[in-house]
């Protein structure tokens, strides 16, 4: 069995909860470094994984001839200059979203990786959740041969009009504004929820109706915070996006809905999935990362016995996680079977730079207040 050398660079609350947990229980991975420019907290990380290396400058890592591969969970903007000198010394890379701040520097992170000839993966992690992989499945299989109840009314004295059945995904995320730290929302640093944050609701969409092409973006709101946004497709289909972090973590962040074909695809906060509209439409039900719940009914049942008389919850967070599948994972599984068989990488540096672009036109959208295209030459830029 083949096992990868890997290096954690940035050892903050995200490579806690998941980065080290994750990898250090990998099959197929040995996690030989933890390095943070915050050396104590390297160590300190180190210890309780029980990583043998650490560092506060990411090229002792890069130097290291047994690295295989580097998984990076820094801030956002120190994403560049390591990636580049990664893929200079021929280590693959797996990155936190967003891949990128700025278009310009996505495009310099594409290049390096071609010319280094090393794969990237980029953790937009919600695309390998299994209740989204079964949600699109579903919607697919269905579109093949749409079958319907047999109450429903079939209107067959016309011919539909050409938007009457366009595929429609509606995202709705309520989130907590407590937990974000400043620096996610510092313009040097973070870059807001948009670009922070929203770069996982723009990959789900893309992912989910390609190989249809985004052709034209709308967003409100405050690029910062709470926001909405409108993505349209070459094919007709679109995804309205509708985030509000004046929520609460006692409901679940987070809800995809999917109509087409006089059909309705659902996933609850990746739980449970209902199905509405045709024969034998049963819900599914999906394992937990952490903990176990066989229904959203029983995850909220069980979240409010956890937190009721609790001071502090995030003592209780990283004592005792619980947590649903977002896909963590499996794109970590993804990513190590890509570089063991040499296969494309489940989330590669295209997908990575398209939902960097798409957020920051959204930002411009927001900005100007207006519609904008987004021309093909953007969304498929040509980087030698
Ligand atoms: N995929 C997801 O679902 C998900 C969820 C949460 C966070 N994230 C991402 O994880 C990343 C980290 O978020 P966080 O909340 O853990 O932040 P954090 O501030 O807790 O951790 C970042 C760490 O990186 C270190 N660091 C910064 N620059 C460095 C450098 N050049 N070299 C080495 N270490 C460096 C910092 O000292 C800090 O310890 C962000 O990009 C965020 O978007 C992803």
């Amino acid at each position: 069995m083949k096992v990868l050398t890997a290096a954690q660079i940035g050892c903050g609350k995200f490579a806690q909860s998941q980065d080290f947990p994750n990898m250090t229980s990998h099959p197929n991975v040995k996690l030989k470094w933890a390095c943070d420019t915050n050396l104590e907290q390297a160590k300190m990380v180190a210890e309780q994984f029980h990583v043998p290396c650490t560092t506060a400058d990411f090229m002792d890592v890069i130097n290291d001839p047994e690295v295989d591969f580097i998984k990076i969970a820094t801030s956002h903007e120190a994403h560049l200059p390591i990636i580049e000198a990664a893929a200079k010394a021929g280590k693959h890379i797996f990155c936190e979203k967003p891949m990128a701040m700025k278009d310009e520097e996505a495009f310099r992170i594409i290049r390096a990786v071609r010319r280094g000839k090393v794969k990237l993966c980029v953790d937009l992690n919600r695309r390998m959740s299994p209740a989204l992989q079964a949600l699109r499945a579903k919607w697919l299989e269905h579109g093949k041969d749409p079958k319907h109840n047999p109450w429903r009314y079939i209107q067959t004295e016309r011919e539909p009009l050409p938007e009457e059945n366009l595929p429609h995904l509606n995202i709705r995320i309520q989130d907590e504004s407590s937990s974000y730290g400043l620096g996610h929302l510092d313009p040097l640093t973070g870059g807001g929820e948009i670009i922070g944050e929203s770069v996982h609701w723009l990959d789900v969409a893309c992912w989910f109706f390609a190989p249809a092409r985004p052709v034209a973006i709308t967003a409100w709101g405050s690029s910062r915070l709470s926001h909405g946004i409108y993505l349209k497709f070459d094919n007709g289909a679109s995804m309205t996006l509708d985030f509000s972090c004046s929520g609460t973590f006692d409901f679940p962040k987070e809800m995809f809905e999917v109509t087409h074909n006089a059909a309705l695809f659902r996933s609850l906060f990746f739980v449970e999935n209902n199905y509405y509209g045709f024969p034998d439409a049963k819900p599914e039900y999906f394992a937990m990362q952490h903990g176990s719940a066989k229904s959203l009914a029983e995850y909220m049942e069980q979240y409010k016995a956890r937190v009721s008389g609790v001071g502090n919850m995030r003592d209780i967070e990283n004592s005792k996680p619980f947590m649903v599948d977002k896909g963590h994972r499996a794109m970590l599984d993804g990513f190590v079977n890509a570089i063991i068989n040499d296969e494309p990488s489940p989330c590669d540096e295209m997908a990575g730079y398209l939902s960097v672009y798409l957020a920051r036109r959204a930002i411009e959208s927001v900005n100007l207040g207006m519609t904008l295209p987004l021309p093909i030459e953007q969304v498929t830029p040509c980087i030698v």
